[in-house]
């Protein structure tokens, strides 16, 4: 979908026009793919916004950076701060955020040193990313996950995403919403740009992170939702028939939030509608983003935005 300009974007430190956040075609990054981003959304709430699980996702992306040896000239705090300000400066929620660090002008070849590290914070409007009430129609991916000490998983880089590109451009392509990779063994890992979860007689099921995962701050909120909805929630490594003879199977993500799945591979999951399970979780998920539930954790940072409009399930 067209990118919804804003006015800002956040730039090591100082807050510069949309249209002057460029980088030269002979950045570090353009080559060899140097970045490390984030995605977070900002939820309207019955009185203002709120930005989702603000410093976990911050300390994901120091996380990332320290994995690429890329050394953030800004704290926590200050990039705690920097987001909220570039929202409270745009006024726009609900909306989504989009930092990223990255190796800039400088030095051409493979090695970093001598190219700039470079900190941009952007946000915009974004809606749903999987659509539908009724659930995904996904299949499994053709390409695997990322093979350990090849790229780390664990990092959220944008070279890793020319993997998802080849998921979901090939999903897409063969009329489906969504794939699902494998990991390198043929167990199940993640969507292109989400977790997954199964329910199987009542339990939980996520792939660790061994299994080529991101470390998704959804998955993470989920598991912990489910938990104290009192479901048992179990993180083990999942072989691909599971899918098809689960229960319920849906997706966590930021974009893709809770997001029920219909079928793999043409195989109704279940009877092919949400299941109870996921609908719970859902609910509990989206009553909090939404602030109509108590924020019972302290995942919500308040930025003062009145809210145009709320994303709902
Ligand atoms: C590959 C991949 N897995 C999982 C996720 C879900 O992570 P999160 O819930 O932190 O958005 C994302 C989205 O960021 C992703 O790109």
């Amino acid at each position: 979908m067209p990118i919804q300009t804003t006015g800002k974007i956040w730039h090591n430190g100082n807050m510069i026009p949309w249209e002057q956040a460029t980088i030269h075609v002979m950045s570090h990054v353009i080559h060899y793919g140097s970045s490390v981003f984030e995605g977070i959304r900002c939820y309207g709430q019955p009185h203002g916004s709120a930005v989702f699980r603000l410093p976990e996702h911050m300390q994901r992306l120091l996380d990332s950076a320290k994995i690429y040896r890329m050394e953030v000239p800004f704290t926590l705090e200050e990039l705690i701060a920097g987001v909220v300000d570039v929202i409270e400066a745009n006024g726009v929620a609900p909306c989504y955020i989009r930092p990223i660090v990255l190796r800039g002008y400088g030095e051409i070849g493979v090695s970093p040193k001598g190219s700039p590290i470079e900190v941009y914070i952007a946000n915009f409007p974004w809606g749903k990313y999987i659509a539908g009430h009724g659930g995904a129609d996904v299949c499994i991916s053709s390409w695997n996950r990322l093979a350990p000490n090849t790229m780390p998983a664990l990092a959220k880089a944008g070279a890793n995403y020319m993997n998802s590109q080849l998921i979901h451009m090939e999903a897409e392509i063969n009329g489906y919403q969504e794939g699902i990779a494998l990991d390198v063994n043929g167990l199940v890992s993640e969507g292109s740009g989400e977790n997954i979860f199964i329910v199987r007689n009542g339990v939980l099921f996520t792939p660790p992170l061994a299994n080529s995962a991101l470390s998704g701050i959804t998955r993470d909120s989920v598991l912990t939702i489910a938990r104290h909805l009192g479901f048992t929630v179990t993180e083990q490594a999942l072989p691909r028939e599971l899918l098809y003879i689960a229960d319920e199977v849906f997706f966590t993500g930021t974009a893709a939030e809770v997001s029920p799945i219909r079928s793999i591979d043409r195989v109704t999951i279940g009877d092919g509608k949400p299941g109870e399970i996921t609908k719970k979780i859902a609910d509990e998920f989206f009553g909090i983003v939404n602030g109509l539930k108590p924020d019972r954790f302290g995942w919500l940072t308040p930025v003062k935005v009145d809210a145009s409009e709320t994303v709902t399930a």
